[in-house]
């Protein structure tokens, strides 16, 4: 495993491959790996010939100051975890190396980037759009893979590839829990005991909300979910949407022909969590 800090001395070495016709999986994350992030890289292994890993907490994504300054740093760890997994080039670049001074750019990302987490997190998807399509003009991976667990980014960077006219494919991986059903997440570790015990009544909800479908409206449901959230002190609910999974838009009717999923945001003390199951 090789880690690069500079995108000369990665992209040299990734010519090399390309010439040899190799294929190329992606996976981009900002660090503080867990099992979730390693089931990414673990398919990605199984389907390409090489697997570059990035690591960079993206600034231009976090719209709260003090949430980029708490995002979780354990580069060394991320390292070891990644040489387990045969990992083969791994890319660190600094903020410079990604944003020398250029104008930033701005996408147009059809209003998928306005409803749910856009709703909270101004700018956010921008963000995250500028460091992806950075990373897929620099690496020109043959697979992208993203996981279910931020199901708003996977659409959002479906919609990115087909601005930017890429011939890439985007590989979506499901959402890995702990044995209690929390989402796994860089940001848990930021919980205190408590809060880690009250987390679980996320993932909680979501199956009940699922499970009566049967008996509620969308409508209904939505009103449901919020209730439960008033009634449990510590989690502050910020949305609760079912949506189809293309273009996001609410689902108000059951019998609706579409893939539907409900996702939703909670607030945790100082932490912000957010959560989806599919409800078909
Ligand atoms: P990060 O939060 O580090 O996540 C990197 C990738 O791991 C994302 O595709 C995310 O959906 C996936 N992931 C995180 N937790 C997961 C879980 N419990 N199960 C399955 N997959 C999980 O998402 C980002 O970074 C950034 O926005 C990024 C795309 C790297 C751009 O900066």
């Amino acid at each position: 495993m090789i880690v690069y800090r500079t995108k000369n001395d990665l992209n040299g070495h990734l010519l090399t491959f390309k010439n040899e016709g190799k294929t190329i999986g992606l996976v981009p994350t900002m660090g503080a790996l867990h099992q979730g992030h390693a089931s990414l890289v673990e398919k990605a292994h199984a389907e390409n010939d090489i697997v570059v890993v990035t690591i960079f907490v993206n600034p231009t994504q976090f719209n709260d100051p003090s949430d980029l300054d708490h995002y979780p740093r354990t580069l060394d760890s991320d390292l070891e975890l990644l040489r387990t997994l045969e990992a083969d080039l791994v890319f660190v670049p600094s903020v410079k190396e990604m944003y020398p001074d250029e104008e930033p750019q701005t996408f147009d990302l059809g209003g998928l980037d306005l409803v749910m987490e856009g709703r909270y997190r101004e700018g956010h998807f921008n963000g995250v759009a500028q460091i992806v399509s950075k990373l897929f003009m620099l690496v020109g991976p043959t697979r992208a893979y993203f996981g279910q667990k931020d199901f708003q980014q996977l659409v959002i960077i479906r919609r990115l590839v087909e601005i930017l006219e890429l011939d890439l494919s985007i590989v979506a991986c499901p959402i890995i829990r702990e044995k209690d059903g929390l989402a796994m997440s860089s940001r848990n570790t930021r919980l205190s005991k408590e809060e880690r015990k009250l987390a679980p009544f996320i993932f909680e909800t979501l199956l009940k909300a699922r499970e009566l479908r049967e008996e509620l409206s969308p409508g209904e449901l939505k009103e449901w979910v919020s209730l439960q959230f008033e009634l449990q002190s510590g989690l502050e609910l910020e949305y609760f949407e079912i949506v189809e999974d293309k273009g996001l838009r609410p689902i108000v009717k059951w019998d609706e022909k579409l893939n539907k999923v409900a996702c939703l945001a909670v607030q945790l003390g100082e932490v912000r969590l957010i959560d989806n199951l599919k409800f078909d």
